[in-house]
């Protein structure tokens, strides 16, 4: 049965929203205890699908885990069955290809199902697989699957120059690396917090990593790496979409648990639109400072890596500068295909067209309430939105996306005050 959300619009967003920890952190953390076979400790772990399938996913490889509250986890890999991650697993999510720098890290071999395609692009996995290989891993291609195997005496420690910024391809060599002999150095690395949070997870569980934070990370190998406990940080993409929500519905919410030095550039683009954002203790307060009339101002934008607008806020901004004031425009140079929501919003009322890949908005005075389908992740969250501030009725369809990557949704949007309900078809 297909899960759908009836949302009424109109309602402006008031109160507050505790933000959850961060999905991007806590699913490479969570593949981390591979590397160990002490226990690691996760707290602020969200309550998401994606969670549930890598956790899922290590189980099946062997790990032991113990769900010990709603957001923290411990897993011990002592017990390691399977060095591979089936395609099953693979093809549900991505991130999945994280166990493949663990795996070959610790036991020197893996097999990992290539993930193929998804619905924002076609998001191949070469830097992954070249980079281990000039850390001396063999990698052939057989049957859908990458099969890597370390040299009898380990992978050994080298520079590795990314030619673009990938996130979990620098998660997965950083893994490995850490058992490799020597130095590794991941030149024109991501600095996105969640890569900064998971090397400092990694030293915690006593790797040698510098430069994190930087585009050139090092990795001095080590012996052994032990068990410890971490708090995942906060989602900063949860946040900046709640905040999307506040100024959309001309509302004002309270983000608790937001670090706002990881939204600042987001928060400075939101106050070009004429949203306050104001930093306080343990949060941010987001919100329209003037009423319903208030002129939205036009924006040209383009996603980027950190500290750029993230691709994972693109779909959710786009809802919000539906309504500016003037011609707007947005281009995503992260994924391909990372427009599917524009078909659906322009369906609401919008004034979109894509050129390449740039969508040029022209602002309308209103959206309408309509049937939508959601196609991936944020594409979803950015339909809710829709929702929240059309006129009349939305529904949303094909919803399980959202629970992907937002945890309690429902519960946390309702406590604003807005009106909506889930039903199957
Ligand atoms: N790329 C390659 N080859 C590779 C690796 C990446 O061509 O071997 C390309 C991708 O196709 C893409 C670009 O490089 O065009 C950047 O991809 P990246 O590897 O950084 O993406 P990712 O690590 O697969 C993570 C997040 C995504 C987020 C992107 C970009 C996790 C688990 N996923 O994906 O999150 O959009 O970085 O910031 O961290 C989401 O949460 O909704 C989501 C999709």
């Amino acid at each position: 049965m297909l899960e759908s959300m009836r949302i009424v619009g109109g309602k402006p967003l008031i109160g507050t929203i505790k933000i959850s920890g961060s999905k991007n952190m806590a699913l490479p953390a969570l593949a981390a205890g591979l590397l160990t076979e002490e226990p690691i400790t996760l707290t602020n772990v969200p309550e998401l699908a994606d969670i549930k399938s890598m956790m899922e996913l290590l189980s099946y490889i062997g790990a032991d885990i113990s769900q010990i509250d709603k957001n923290t986890v411990s897993i011990c890999t002592k017990n390691v069955k399977f060095l591979e991650a089936p395609y099953d697993f693979v093809r549900k999510m991505r991130a999945s290809i994280l166990v493949l720098g663990a795996l070959i890290g610790r036991f020197g071999s893996a097999s990992v199902s290539l993930p193929g395609g998804c619905a924002i692009g076609t998001r191949g996995v070469d830097l992954h697989i070249k980079a281990l290989e000039e850390l001396g891993a063999t990698i052939s291609l057989e049957n859908g699957y990458i099969h890597a195997q370390a040299p009898r005496d380990g992978l050994i420690g080298t520079d590795i120059n990314f030619p673009i910024v990938t996130i979990t391809g620098v998660e997965n060599v950083m893994m490995a690396a850490c058992y490799a002999k020597g130095t590794t150095r991941l030149i024109n690395s991501p600095i996105e917090p969640e890569v900064v949070a998971f090397a400092d997870l990694l030293n915690k569980m006593g790797a040698d990593i510098t430069g994190h934070g930087t585009h050139i990370i090092t990795i001095n190998g080590v012996e052994k790496l032990h068990g410890t406990e971490f708090l995942i940080i906060p989602d900063r993409i949860e946040a900046g979409t709640y905040a999307v929500a506040a100024a959309a519905t001309h509302g004002e919410i309270f983000l608790e648990n937001c670090n706002y030095d990881h939204l600042s550039g987001f928060f400075s683009l939101l106050q070009k639109t004429g949203t306050c954002c104001k930093k306080k203790d343990n949060g941010v307060l987001v919100g329209k400072a003037k009423s319903q009339e208030t002129i939205i101002h036009s924006l040209e934008v383009e996603t980027a890596p950190y500290p750029g607008l993230a691709t994972d806020l693109q779909a959710q901004l786009m809802v919000l500068i539906t309504r500016c004031n003037g011609v707007s425009s947005i281009t995503e140079n992260i994924f391909e295909n990372r427009f599917m929501h524009v078909p659906e919003l322009v369906r609401m009322g919008a004034d979109i067209s894509i050129h390449g890949k740039t969508a040029i908005l022209k602002g309308v005075p209103k959206l309408g309430g309509a049937h939508v389908m959601a196609t991936d992740l944020r594409a979803s969250v950015s339909l809710v939105i829709a929702g929240l501030i059309a006129e009349g009725e939305t529904v949303v369809n094909r919803l399980y996306h959202l629970n992907r990557g937002y945890e309690d949704i429902d519960e946390k949007l309702r406590k604003c005050g807005a009106i909506l309900e889930r039903f199957c078809v």
